[in-house]
């Protein structure tokens, strides 16, 4: 038997189709979302990522203003313009791309969005909105896991599910968002000892870890769901997962490719949160 793959190119195209129409009835009312991108630095990896958010927000019909400083911006000057966002009504999502430079404190800016347009959702209030299951704007990587689960009629409720990673971007609020689904959840990281004990025994698996095929079948229980966040190169500069795709085939039961598995649906849900943003807006009397 070979695993079932979840295809995240095709679930995400299902939801930008849906979020495409609900654009076209806010853009007849004359409200257009707004996503504002900050760049700060030339990472190569955090350009690809910005570059793909843009083209689609535009693909999808809402504004993308993707706004670009040398590594050497300030912080105080990063803040100011997060307060200008913040201010101003034609923008509904604000996303820093993380990560920061160093000399710039990374919780400061976080801080510094308006939760009601924290379309990333790290800002305390909609992580602890989120924690106590409140209505918040959801991670999108986690949340895009979940809509994946959803899609391909995987219930959590009950499963063992076994999160390795623990960022506050993934790892944590996944297992969180399992968690209110009703599964039973075990956290792994790099101080864990003895992974295997712990992933032989999820019903569930997610790993966002970062490291090239680093989980085998000797790994995993028979029939194990497998979600793979790992943005990886292997030997020969190909992308890849945490995960040995080829040699988990036989053994999963479900399984997210790398690209094509989380990957899409993580801007997916950037656009949908965008989105919900200026839908939000919309219906207040300011
Ligand atoms: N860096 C890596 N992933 C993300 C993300 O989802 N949002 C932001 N802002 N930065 C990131």
């Amino acid at each position: 038997m070979s695993a079932t793959l979840i295809d995240g190119k095709a679930v995400s195209q299902k939801i930008k189709s849906g979020i495409a129409e609900r654009v076209e009835r806010l853009a007849a009312r004359g409200i257009v979302p707004g996503l504002a991108v900050v760049l700060v630095g030339d990472d190569p990896a955090s350009h690809t990522y910005v570059t793909s958010k843009k083209r689609t927000c535009e693909a999808l019909g809402m504004r993308s203003d993707l706004l670009q400083f040398p590594a050497s911006m300030s912080e105080e000057d990063l803040l100011e313009l997060i307060g200008n966002l913040n201010r101003d009504p034609e923008i509904h999502g604000i996303l820093v791309q993380l990560p920061l430079p160093d000399h710039i404190d990374e919780f400061k800016v976080i801080v510094a969005i308006d939760p009601e347009k924290d379309v990333d959702g790290f800002h305390p209030v909609s992580v602890g909105n989120m924690s106590i299951g409140r209505e918040a704007f959801l991670p999108c990587t986690p949340h895009g896991i979940l809509k994946l689960l959803e899609e391909y009629e995987i219930d959590p409720a009950g499963k063992h599910a076994v999160v390795i990673g623990r960022s506050n971007i993934v790892g944590k609020p996944a297992g969180v968002l399992l968690l209110q689904k009703d599964a039973t959840v075990t956290y792994c990281h790099s101080k864990t000892r003895d992974l295997k004990n712990f992933t032989r025994q999820a019903d569930i698996l997610i790993s966002a870890i970062g490291r090239a095929k680093f989980l085998g079948k000797d790994h995993l229980k028979d029939g194990a769901v497998v979600i793979d966040v790992g943005m990886n190169r292997d030997e020969n500069g190909k992308l890849c997962g945490d995960v040995d795709f080829d040699d988990v085939l036989g053994t999963a039961s479900y399984i997210t490719p790398v690209p094509g598995g989380v990957g899409p649906m993580t801007i997916a849900m950037l656009m949908e949160n965008t989105l919900l943003s200026a839908e939000r807006g919309s219906t207040e009397t300011k």
